[in-house]
């Protein structure tokens, strides 16, 4: 247990106790430079390992960039006004961040302002994932891309003519507008665009696939390529974690952060935010109660009311950057999220609350070190990386 962190964090706090005297570590002046680095034999993996990519789509740069021009296409949907970026904004690690500029609820808004249910996610690092959507409903990026742009609440084409059989695997439960327009005429509004360096759709998908024809099966390959270009490595975080003794030196309070979250018997956050991205993809009830929605999660997949209650854990990287949190976006702050865990989870008669969900008695000081933290997860070359701007420039 040499390098345990909670053991080095005592050896952290008595070297400066004589300075802070009762004020504990967490008080430490901002400007007091602290040398600390991680623990050798960290609880966080210091490197993300091997993106998941399917044998029969391998990455190559034209379908990412066929991928890209697709995830900014707001010609993907029904009424030209909705495209994956309107939900997963680059700049809030490709979470739906509208409702910070005060322009609706917490929930993901679809074409023609239709409101959805869910609040969409965080796709960074989303190539390390073996399981989508809240519910995990999908099991590959190909297999979900679709769902969103045949989704009646969010991109609304209708799929009853053409949809390719070979790209439906999974039988995906989203459902479409009677009448609406149907694979066709979603083909014809995507080759109609020039994008702003003069490129054409047919010219995209020739570079691509070898042929300018549109097929369903392109279009979810292509944007599943560009989804696993989105990774986020670069956080003060990382620097701190593979040892880089300047990285919390003035950020005391994100050093406590990080002791408290990984702690088992302090926040325990790690039991279930654990790995590279904070998530072991598994499913539990964290405790925040069912919600207006009253959204029935994994349960919703598996039929079985053990899982009633139950979403995916969400990955925490660029989190600070991607409020509103939960499934259902009714957290607004980190704040609030850390105020649910304090108390051992808002509503603790809800079915199925995880055992891992117990009151923590943290202090205010605390939960300010524990959201320090969790901001240190901010990957800015990720949020601003100009591989990740829309081609069509509107
Ligand atoms: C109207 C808003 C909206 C649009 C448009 C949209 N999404 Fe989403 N996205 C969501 C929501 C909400 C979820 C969560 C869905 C759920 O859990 O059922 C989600 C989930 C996802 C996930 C799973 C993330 C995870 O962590 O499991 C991926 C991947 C994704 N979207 C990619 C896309 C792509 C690609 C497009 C365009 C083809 C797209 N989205 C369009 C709102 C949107
Ligand atoms: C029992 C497992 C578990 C534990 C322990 C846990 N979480 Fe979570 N966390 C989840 C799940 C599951 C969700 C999503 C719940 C939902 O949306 O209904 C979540 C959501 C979150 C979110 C929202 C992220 C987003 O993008 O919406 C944050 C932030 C978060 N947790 C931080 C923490 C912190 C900090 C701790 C420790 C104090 C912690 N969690 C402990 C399982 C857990």
């Amino acid at each position: 247990m040499k390098n345990h962190p909670v053991q080095f964090m005592r050896l952290f706090c008595g070297s400066v106790m004589v300075v802070l005297m009762l004020a504990g570590c967490s008080k430490q002046s901002i400007n007091e430079p602290v040398t600390a680095t991680s623990p050798s034999g960290a609880l966080i993996p210091k490197s993300p390992g091997t993106i998941i990519v399917p044998a029969d789509n391998p990455m190559t740069a034209a379908k990412i960039d066929l991928g890209r021009h697709l995830f900014f296409d707001k010609q993907l949907s029904v009424d030209g006004s909705t495209s994956c970026a309107t939900c997963h904004d680059p700049s809030g690690g490709f979470s739906d961040i509208r409702i910070l500029n005060g322009s609706m609820a917490s929930t993901s808004m679809g074409f023609s302002n239709r409101m959805g249910t869910r609040n969409a996610p965080s796709l960074a690092n989303i190539a390390y994932n073996s399981i989508f959507t809240w519910d995990g409903r999908f099991k590959s990026l190909e297999a979900h891309a679709q769902g969103p742009i045949f989704n009646s609440l969010e991109m609304g084409n209708n799929f009853s003519n053409g949809r390719d059989a070979a790209a439906d695997t999974v039988s995906s439960g989203y459902h479409s507008d009677p009448g609406g327009n149907d694979t066709l005429f979603l083909f014809k509004r995507l080759n109609n665009q020039t994008d702003m360096a003069g490129k054409t759709m047919p010219q995209l998908f020739t570079a691509a696939y070898g042929s300018g024809s549109i097929t369903m099966w392109k279009i979810a390959n292509a944007i599943a390529c560009f989804e696993r270009t989105f990774i986020s490595t670069q956080s003060t975080f990382d620097r701190f974690n593979n040892g880089d003794e300047s990285a919390y030196k003035y950020n005391p309070q994100a050093l406590h952060g990080y002791e408290l979250f990984t702690d088992t018997k302090k926040a325990n956050c790690i039991s279930c935010h654990s790995g590279y991205n904070f998530t072991d993809q598994q499913f539990h009830n964290n405790g925040i109660g069912a919600g207006v929605v009253h959204d029935s999660g994994r349960m919703n997949i598996t039929k079985n009311s053990a899982d009633l209650f139950k979403f995916k854990t969400p990955s925490l990287r660029n989190v600070a950057v991607s409020a509103p949190y939960m499934h259902d976006g009714r957290f607004a702050t980190l704040e609030k999220v850390l105020g649910n865990y304090n108390v051992g989870g808002t509503d603790s008669h809800s079915a199925n609350l995880d055992s891992k969900i117990q009151p923590l008695n943290l202090s205010k000081d605390d939960i300010a070190d524990i959201i320090a933290f969790l901001t240190t997860l901010n990957d800015d070359k990720f949020t601003v990386n100009p591989q990740f701007t829309n081609p069509w420039g509107k």
